[in-house]
């Protein structure tokens, strides 16, 4: 005669062995991308006070940190230039001398083939606007004419030995046009990490910081509404069908349904990017004693993995690694 309670979930909670035995979700180095910023002409790393522990990089210091990512056998990093100048259409992006195509140079040379050397492939960190496209006369937005630029920005990455590249920008037609570019110009294997989901989140403050951007406007006539999820079906079965080899969506805690959206349409691999707002959250918290920082980095990477993330984009990449060993 069996007593009450029959069934009893706690037993496989009871210790520490019979939890990682049935553990679902497994977060793995592999797994995480740094993503980082590399300053023009800077001397010394400069901290960026809304993302303790970020900095942006020297080129020096930026070759060691591709270094230690590698040995820790990271997936990659995801690399932004900081520019020292600024137009309104973002000549340094394209520029083989910018520091964004100089850092990925750099980044190769360091790593080699151990690992993915990642780019971002947006105008807003080049433009004295902010914007993510070029403007037209009416200070729109101006979206086939941006196109024009991101392709030359694609083949710029991928000559400077970019594995991977990462629009975006949420122009329509950015993948297709990057794809063209880059097979019209013999890279083949360069593959798109398509930011294929892309809101327009107040999260995304503390990296207006970290590229020095001053953003005037906002950019809700290109990102999604965070009022939406069709949406970012219609927008990750475009990129697809343009030739995105991933998908991303961005951010990813208050999007964690999108993720699983997302992962149950598609056959790619989807990534997720827990942005700098996420990663600002905690880091205050933790500061000020309110809760447990690494368990809340694991706890945090768990969500965003189970919700159904192949990899993830987090600046606690490295230390991530480091924890999990
Ligand atoms: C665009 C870009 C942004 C981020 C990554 N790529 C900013 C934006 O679109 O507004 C944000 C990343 C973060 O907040 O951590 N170049």
């Amino acid at each position: 005669m069996a007593g009450f309670p029959e069934v009893r979930p706690r037993r496989l909670r009871s210790s520490a062995a019979v939890r990682r035995l049935v553990a679902e979700t497994t977060i793995e180095p592999r797994q995480l991308i740094l993503p980082m910023f590399v300053r023009e002409g800077a001397r010394e790393p400069i901290a960026i006070s809304s993302m303790p522990g970020v900095y942006q990089h020297t080129r020096d210091t930026a070759r060691k940190a591709v270094a230690e990512a590698a040995a820790l056998g990271l997936g990659g990093v995801m690399l932004f230039g900081v520019p020292t100048s600024k137009d309104a259409v973002g000549s340094g992006a394209v520029d083989p001398d910018g520091i964004l195509n100089v850092a990925i140079r750099d980044a190769v040379a360091e790593a080699g083939d151990d690992l993915l050397v990642m780019s971002d492939l947006c105008l807003d960190e080049f433009t004295d606007h902010g914007h993510c496209g070029v403007l037209d006369s009416a200070g729109r937005v101006d979206n086939d004419a941006t196109l024009k630029i991101y392709a030359e920005m694609g083949v710029a990455q991928a000559s400077a030995g970019a594995h991977v590249v990462g629009p975006s920008g949420m122009m329509d037609g950015q993948v297709g046009a990057i794809r063209t570019a880059l097979d019209g110009a013999g890279f083949l294997d360069t593959v798109i990490l398509a930011y294929a989901v892309k809101y327009a989140s107040a999260f995304y403050g503390p990296f207006r910081e970290a590229v020095d951007s001053s953003l005037q406007g906002d950019r809700k006539t290109y990102q999604q509404d965070p009022a939406n999820s069709r949406d970012a079906i219609r927008e990750v079965d475009l990129d697809i069908a343009e030739g995105a080899d991933i998908v991303m969506v961005k951010p990813a805690l208050a999007y964690l349904d999108i993720i699983r959206q997302v992962r149950d349409h598609v056959t790619v691999p989807v990534a997720a990017y827990n942005i700098s707002g996420e990663y600002a959250m905690v880091e205050a918290a933790a500061a000020n004693g309110w809760i447990d920082r690494e368990r809340a980095i694991l706890e945090t990477l768990n969500s965003i993995r189970r919700a159904g993330a192949d990899t993830i984009l987090t600046y606690w990449a490295a230390e991530a690694a480091t924890l999990l060993r």
